[in-house]
């Protein structure tokens, strides 16, 4: 387990664990409140994230920046990163060798900001973090709790710009993440 956030970086800048680094500008770590009570769980970068080393910054980035102001909170106040910290080529879903090769610094992500809440972004980061065996489309909405972290999956802001009917379902999930967390006492 990596223990400080200087070493994790670090680890993840230099990192060849999988042939994801033979294609990638820069690693994408991940970027907010290290100490956020909520974190948002991605699928990984895309050309903007990987040209800039920053999660969500494209297209998909820009909505959900607009799903957390909606929530009444600021991308500085959450805490955002990746299944995976490099981009796949052609932005295909990552491969399960390789996200298992990227899990142990998103574990550690977790470990070291220990949120209350994680939003998962999508069946790649649904899969990732709770097992195969789970679908996106039948567990939206749908708190999980493990180890006192309480997993909310929901639709991939991607999926919202190919099928805008999907908005109205992640608002539904996205507010139940809200109204959650200021019943614990907010953001941060
Ligand atoms: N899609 C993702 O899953 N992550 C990003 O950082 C950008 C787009």
């Amino acid at each position: 387990m990596l223990v400080s956030w200087p070493s994790l970086v670090q680890e993840v800048e230099n990192c060849r664990k999988c042939r994801l680094c033979e294609g990638r500008t820069l690693p994408v770590p991940g970027e907010g409140n290290l100490h956020a009570r909520l974190m948002f769980i991605g699928e990984g970068p895309g050309r903007d994230e990987d040209l800039t080393g920053r999660p969500f910054v494209g297209r998909a980035g820009q909505l959900l920046d607009k799903m957390i102001a909606a929530m009444g909170l600021s991308r500085e106040e959450v805490y955002i990163t990746n299944v995976v910290k490099c981009r796949p080529p052609q932005n295909r879903a990552p491969e399960a060798d390789e996200a298992a090769a990227c899990m142990p610094y998103l574990r550690a992500q977790v470990g070291l900001i220990r949120p209350q809440i994680i939003v998962l972004l999508g069946a790649s980061a649904l899969g990732a973090v709770l097992g195969h065996e789970h679908r996106i489309t039948k567990e939206r909405g749908l708190w999980v709790e493990r180890k006192g972290v309480a997993f909310m999956p929901t639709f991939h802001p991607a999926a919202l710009l190919r099928d805008e009917s999907k908005k109205r379902l992640v608002w539904e999930d996205l507010k139940k993440v809200r109204d959650r967390l200021l019943a614990s006492g907010g953001p941060s």
